[in-house]
């Protein structure tokens, strides 16, 4: 078995930054409300024809610099997106294309705001068996398109960003990092607790226009339910992963939960019993960005100098399906 570790990281971001007075103009909303709920200050928002992979290829080319890799290295990808360019083929295939490199496989992942954990997980099996050298994982998102931006849509539209966040797994020599673990679950009896509706292929036609009519669209949250569940499984899949690595919470260098909600995080974290300065935040100013926002919080935290070589970092998401995952590296 080899060992498998992180050798980049890169993150962009859309130039264009969305205020919450800028939502205010659009909607009954206030910046007061959005951040006393949520954390947010901003975010970002694409221009019109970019689309997920694009951002992917953006972050993907800062990590390829970083881990000091050609695209022509890249042996296998995982893209993470909830909102692919199209509905198909996948987003790992049109970044295939346009970063120029060789036929590798293509693999897209389906699992919303824990997209990135499961990639990442997929890749450190990949890595470790030996199959693969080197793994692009991806997590990219176009929200701004897909939200309803009126009062009716604004429990969900205030909440999302756009944004894309890669790593490049490969190989660990000894005595360097390691990812460690992953851990993932999902249960889907509470699918339709945050979803999207349509276009469907359990309907004929898929989309009508009376679904549009209707907004089904669009997504559908019932924030208090997810908040109420994130809380409890966030720290069920953090203590899961300690247990598992034999570690306790004050080993933990740095804690970075998917960037949902501030007050999600807050309470995760009191309730752990972590301190604040060890618990990342960056949703301030990119609002949730589902399966980028992990990716996106790494790169920013190494970049900020938070992490050392031997430094125990905590990956941790939960979202849509209901999805929860985590990961534990030792950096
Ligand atoms: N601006 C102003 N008012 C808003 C609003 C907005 N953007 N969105 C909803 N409201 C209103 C509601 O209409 C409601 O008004 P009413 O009392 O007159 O009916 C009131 O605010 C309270 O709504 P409610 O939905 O009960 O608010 P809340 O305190 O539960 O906060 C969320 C809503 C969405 C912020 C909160 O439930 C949450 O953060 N949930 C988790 C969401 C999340 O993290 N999702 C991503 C998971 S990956």
């Amino acid at each position: 078995m080899y060992k498998s570790k992180i050798l980049g990281t890169g993150s962009y971001l859309p130039e264009r930054v969305v205020t919450n007075a800028d939502l205010e103009k659009l909607m009954e909303t206030s910046d007061e409300w959005i951040q006393q709920r949520t954390g947010i200050r901003e975010r970002r928002f694409v221009d019109e024809g970019v689309g997920a992979s694009d951002l992917g290829v953006k972050a993907s080319l800062r990590a390829l610099e970083q881990a000091r890799l050609s695209p022509r290295d890249i042996d296998f990808i995982v893209f993470a997106t909830l909102s692919p360019d199209y509905n198909f083929p996948g987003c790992g295939c049109l970044l295939q294309e346009k970063l120029g490199m060789q036929t590798v496989g293509a693999l897209d992942v389906r699992n919303q705001c824990c997209g990135f954990v499961y990639g990442l997980s997929v890749a450190d099996q990949y890595v470790k068996t030996g199959m693969y050298r080197h793994i692009l994982v991806v997590g990219a998102e176009v929200h701004s398109t897909g939200i309803e931006l009126n009062t009716h849509g604004r429990d969900v539209a205030v909440i999302f960003g756009d944004g894309g966040g890669a790593v490049v797994v490969g190989w660990s020599g000894n005595g360097d990092g390691q990812i460690l673990s992953t851990h993932l679950h999902s249960e889907g009896k509470y699918a339709k607790k945050l979803w999207l509706e349509a276009p469907a292929s359990i309907y004929h036609p898929r989309l009508t226009e009376q679904m549009l009519r209707e907004g089904k669209h669009y997504p559908s949250m019932d924030g208090r339910y997810v908040f109420r569940h994130a809380v409890d499984r966030f720290q069920e899949v953090i203590n899961e992963a300690l247990l598992a690595n034999n570690l306790r919470i004050e080993d933990v260098t740095l804690l970075i939960l998917h960037q949902a909600n501030l007050r999600i995080s807050e309470a995760v974290s009191q309730s752990l019993g972590i301190p604040a300065e060890k618990v990342f935040s960056n949703i301030q100013k990119y609002g949730n960005t589902t399966a980028a926002s992990i990716p996106i919080a790494l790169d920013e935290a190494l970049k900020e100098g938070k992490l050392k070589p031997g430094d125990i970092v905590v990956l941790a998401a939960f979202g849509s399906g209901f999805t929860w995952a985590s990961a534990v590296i030792r950096w």
